[in-house]
């Protein structure tokens, strides 16, 4: 069985569109769909009629909930900006769809138990979980599966914690690695591929550049999507 695991789509939907045609059986969405990229339909909608599970990240459940975002710089801000355009953008039902993701989901894949959840056990929407052991080991210990899926940082990672496996695929729609090709995890045969691969960024900042944004907005979204980072940005997390 081909696992492809994705997660931090955040509305991409050129980068999405590739990242899709990789070869896999399951597919397990670990939330964010929405907001900063400025095409969340056909995200939404690719993830509620394909994914095998999916789980909501804190950007689904802001969206959903219309949550108000107050930040004056970096990601906050950015998200601030970018969700009044998601919304409008989404029908009532795919809004509902995104509030009503499970936060965490246990499922069974080729014989092993999976913990799919956006950002940590402890905190499924908001918590930063590094690429740390230490960290890790006391998040596991009373946690009875054998591989754990997260996203939420948008840096990829594969760590082993005893006897048990992490996987963060990194971001498909917004990279912060340095790196601005989508990233994705493939497992097969109880062996994890961290993938990366270029799609036509060009198509997603031509969706930024023709909304309603400032002009200074679209410039620091467009930083991000074609540099993998943002020096602007750095130190603002908001994921
Ligand atoms: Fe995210």
């Amino acid at each position: 069985m081909r696992i492809l695991v994705v997660a931090d789509i955040h509305a991409n939907w050129p980068a999405l569109e590739v990242v899709l045609q990789e070869p896999h059986d399951v597919c397990l969405c670990l939330g964010d769909l929405v907001d900063y990229g400025l095409d969340p339909a056909p995200c939404v909608e690719w993830v509620r009629q394909h994914a095998t599970h999916a789980v909501r990240g804190n950007h689904d459940h802001g969206a959903a909930q219309n949550v108000f975002v107050q930040g004056k710089a970096g990601f906050k801000y950015l998200t601030g900006v970018t969700r009044a355009i998601t919304r409008e953008r989404l029908r009532p039902d795919q809004l509902r769809y995104l509030g009503r993701l499970p936060v965490s989901k246990t499922v069974t894949l080729n014989d092993s138990r999976f913990l799919l959840v956006h950002a940590s056990p402890r905190d499924p929407l908001d918590e930063y979980a590094p690429a740390d052991v230490e960290f890790w080991t006391r998040r596991l210990q009373h946690i009875d599966v054998e591989v754990v899926c997260i996203g939420h940082t948008h840096h990829p990672y594969v760590l082993t914690v005893g006897e048990k496996l992490v996987i963060n695929p990194g971001s498909v729609g917004q990279p912060r690695d340095g790196d601005p090709r989508a990233s994705y995890a493939v497992l097969e045969d109880y062996k994890v591929e961290l993938k990366r691969v270029e799609y036509p960024v060009e198509k997603t900042i031509a969706t930024i550049l023709q909304s309603e944004l400032s002009a200074a907005d679209q410039e620091m979204l467009c930083e991000v999507f074609r540099r993998g980072q943002s020096a602007l940005l750095n130190g603002h997390r908001g994921n």
